[in-house]
């Protein structure tokens, strides 16, 4: 789909991508003048390998701030990205014969990486009904003597959907009646919509902080995606095999990189929220203009940067002699005669649905979802 996007692009065609997965916005000025100095200063040496001290402490402050507990630096791992650390994650807790539990739709990287320890995912479906969250007994019927871990996102890519307290403390509960860990990937949870709550598995899983492993970085709320900054808190035994499996593999992100994360981290975080306000404001567009298209249901996002649309109401329409079969065949029609690009919801275990995310301007959504309009009108 992006290659024939760019193919559409290079015909000088304007094509509406609605699949990126990185804030459209700049770091903060203040981090990138914190960068450059360290440029300067001479930060271009092998640092720790869990991450410099400082950046770790910085990441225990904040940890105490947003959940209340109590943690030492070294229960923090610093790694090139929340993508590596669960990969570390993975490689340091999955072996052959283990099953992990993964909500669908889930973030593609999960069951990828399952699988490449030769552990098995078990999948758990969730529906539009429910809000794409989890069921406790539904996830109770899932746990078995195998079951090595839960791997739980919220706010959730790709459904932008996100976990209430009460919600997340019922997972919780079911989780406590086993015995596996619980990794929690809460890397977008700076941009959560309508004054929602945090609903931080880790800060609400206090009995369960020996077993629960939190995911993060600056990537989606510092919009640093290309710097390759991810951090995992949790119990000292994990954090020692993460440093273990770092140690012999990328020794250490970048050391400009855990220079820039630290000025993020501890400086103003006024530019968090501007662009927190920004994606609600977006998502309030994508809404309005996707949901009055017939044939398409969107679901309201709580949080991150992506409307998770139901497309089945698609499925069956023809243009022309072409039957709209699937999720692929809808995305794929989009893009010829709309010069849209989605993203089908297939591999993310979520068959007629797009995943849209709306990290671009306003107007770029309004005409985006208008060329959709024309192209679903053409329908029969
Ligand atoms: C749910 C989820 N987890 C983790 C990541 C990876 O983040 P990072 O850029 O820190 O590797 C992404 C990036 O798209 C994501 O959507």
């Amino acid at each position: 789909m992006s290659a024939r996007a760019a193919e559409l692009r290079a015909q000088g065609k304007e094509v509406f991508n609605f699949t990126v997965g990185e804030p459209d916005f700049d770091p903060p000025e203040h981090v990138l003048a914190a960068a450059e100095s360290a440029v300067r200063k001479g930060v271009s040496k092998y640092t720790a390998v869990p991450g410099i001290a400082p950046l770790r402490e910085a990441i225990v402050k904040s940890i105490k701030a947003r959940t209340e507990a109590d943690i030492a630096p070294n229960n923090v791992c610093v790694g090139t990205g929340a993508k590596s650390i669960l990969y570390n994650l993975a490689t340091a807790l999955f072996e052959p014969g283990d099953e992990v539990i993964i909500p669908a739709p889930y973030w593609v990287s999960y069951p990828e990486q399952v699988r490449m320890m030769g552990a098995t995912p078990v999948f758990v479906e969730t529906s539009a009904e429910d809000r794409f969250c989890l069921r406790p007994e539904a996830l109770r019927k899932k746990i078995s003597k195998k079951t090595k871990a839960i791997i739980l996102n919220s706010p959730c890519n790709p459904t932008g959907m996100a976990y209430s307290p009460e919600e997340t403390r019922a997972i919780l509960d079911v989780c406590k009646e086993g015995d596996f860990w619980i990794i929690t990937d809460e890397i977008y949870a700076a941009l959560l919509f309508d004054g929602r709550p945090s609903a931080s598995f880790y800060g609400i899983g206090k009995d369960l902080r020996d077993r629960i492993l939190l995911v993060d970085g600056v990537s989606k709320a510092y919009a640093m995606t290309g710097w390759r900054i991810g951090w995992v808190v949790g119990p000292r035994n994990v954090i020692a095999a993460c440093e273990l499996v770092q140690g012999q593999s990328t020794s250490h992100p970048t050391a400009l990189a855990q220079a820039a994360a630290l000025v993020a981290l501890t400086g103003p975080q006024e530019d968090v929220e501007k662009m927190r306000q920004a994606f609600e404001k977006r998502r309030d567009v994508v809404v309005e203009e996707l949901s009055t298209i017939p044939g398409l249901k969107v679901p309201k996002p709580e949080g991150a940067f992506y409307a998770f649309v139901d497309a089945r109401g698609l499925i069956g329409k023809r243009a022309g002699d072409n039957v709209l079969t699937d999720d692929l065949a809808i995305a794929t029609y989009l893009v010829e005669s709309a010069y849209v690009v989605t993203v089908p919801g297939t591999p993310f275990g979520a068959p007629g649905f797009l995943r849209m995310s709306f990290a671009m301007s306003e107007d770029t959504l309004r005409r985006g979802a208008k060329a959709i309009r024309d192209a679903v009108a053409k329908l029969t």
